[in-house]
């Protein structure tokens, strides 16, 4: 039985003077125990007012949601005290230092003076803000906000934890700060839902990723099913002349599985190929011998991004505009980190379970 559970969760809007919004409609999700799942989808597909039904902040219109089988809807004082959440904009005192935001939390879950000053401590160093404790939040930055905004989540150890886009807006050091952070509470047993635009955080972070538009699940599985769902890899070749554009799609043609696709300026080709490197090989070698020059070769995966295109015929990262395609692009060097914690972590899980 999944640990975290919609089924037909539905929340409809009906603001005044317009239609109805479908925020949710018919949301089916299952998260089992100790992993973490994405929402991965662009602005407005229903990931905020997803996290919020499971946080007991809003009730849905139809549905059921249960978490360790406890339903959400009919017994919401139990849901509270086993999960954490840290929403998509930070919950924090702007007047309170960093400690005191955490102190306060552990007073209002009733962990006692000693223990929330501990715990508050605790936090403070996991969260590598030491130099923030003592400082008003208001002169924060955002990263840093963010990360004192997860601390105030974690400091009763909730065995869930809600996490709404926790990384927009961070640069790509604090996004992979985070990224650890979140791989080691799940290497703790934590179970995870959490919300991203970032086809790269779902594809580094997520054991089950489902991807999400108009409030409906569209495609489910692991970021290599999704990938994989879509074909085998590509070849890409970028020409110096334009001119050569027809030629080379006929050489693709040839050695490629698909019908190859040409950019606008005819300069960026592609094709599909199961065997790439070979397909990339031969490719190289015809083109070689008809003198045409090239700018750039080479193969790739399919990327999220890719799926994304496929199943809604629009970009993920188009939708999700300026935020996600600078912000992800210079984050291209960081994933190998966290990348590395996310196999580390399975293999501890596969450890164990042998
Ligand atoms: N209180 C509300 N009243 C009316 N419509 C709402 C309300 N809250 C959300 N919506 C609408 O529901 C849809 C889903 O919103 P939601 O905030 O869940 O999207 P999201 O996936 O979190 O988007 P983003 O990536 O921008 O955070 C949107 O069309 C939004 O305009
Ligand atoms: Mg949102």
């Amino acid at each position: 039985m999944a640990f975290i559970e919609a089924s037909g969760l539905t929340k409809t809007y009906t603001p005044r003077g317009a239609g109805p919004v479908h925020a949710l409609d018919g949301l089916e999700l299952g998260v089992a125990q100790g992993t973490v799942t994405a929402l991965l989808g662009p602005n407005g597909a229903g990931k905020t007012t997803a996290v919020k039904v499971f946080t007991t902040l809003i009730r849905p219109t139809a549905g059921i949601a249960r978490i360790d089988g406890i339903d959400v809807l009919t017994q919401p004082e139990r849901i509270r005290p086993i999960i954490g959440v840290s929403g998509q904009y930070a919950a924090v005192d702007e007047n309170l230092t960093g400690f005191e935001n955490l102190d306060m939390v552990g007073r209002l879950y009733h962990l006692g003076a000693v223990q929330s000053r501990i715990r508050a401590q605790e936090l403070i160093t996991l969260f590598d803000l030491e130099e923030a404790k003592n400082r008003p939040v208001k002169g924060f930055s955002g990263g840093m906000r963010r990360r004192i905004d997860l601390a105030g989540a974690l400091v009763t150890r909730p065995k869930v934890l809600f996490l709404d886009e926790p990384t927009t807006g961070l640069d790509p050091r604090s996004r992979l700060g985070m990224w650890d952070i979140i791989n080691t509470l799940v290497g703790q047993g934590t179970t995870v839902l959490l919300t991203t635009q970032y086809l790269e955080e779902a594809d580094q972070l997520a054991d089950s990723i489902s991807v999400i538009d108009y409030g409906k699940v569209i495609a489910k599985g692991t970021s290599d099913e999704l990938k994989a769902s879509i074909g085998g890899q590509r070849v890409e070749i970028t020409l110096v002349d334009p001119a050569d554009s027809a030629a080379t799609v006929e050489v693709l043609r040839r050695f490629g599985d698909s019908e190859p696709t040409t950019t606008a300026e005819g300069r960026e080709l592609t094709v599909n190929a199961s065997d790439a490197p070979r397909a990339l090989q031969s490719i190289l070698a015809e083109l070689g011998d008809r003198g045409i020059r090239l700018f750039d070769a080479g193969m790739r995966r399919p990327t999220l991004d890719d799926v994304f295109l496929r199943l809604t015929g629009h970009s993920a990262t188009a939708e999700a505009a300026d935020a996600a395609s600078a912000e992800a692009s210079s984050a291209s060097a960081a994933p190998a980190k966290a990348a590395s914690a996310k196999r580390e972590r399975t293999t501890k899980k596969e450890r164990s379970r042998s």
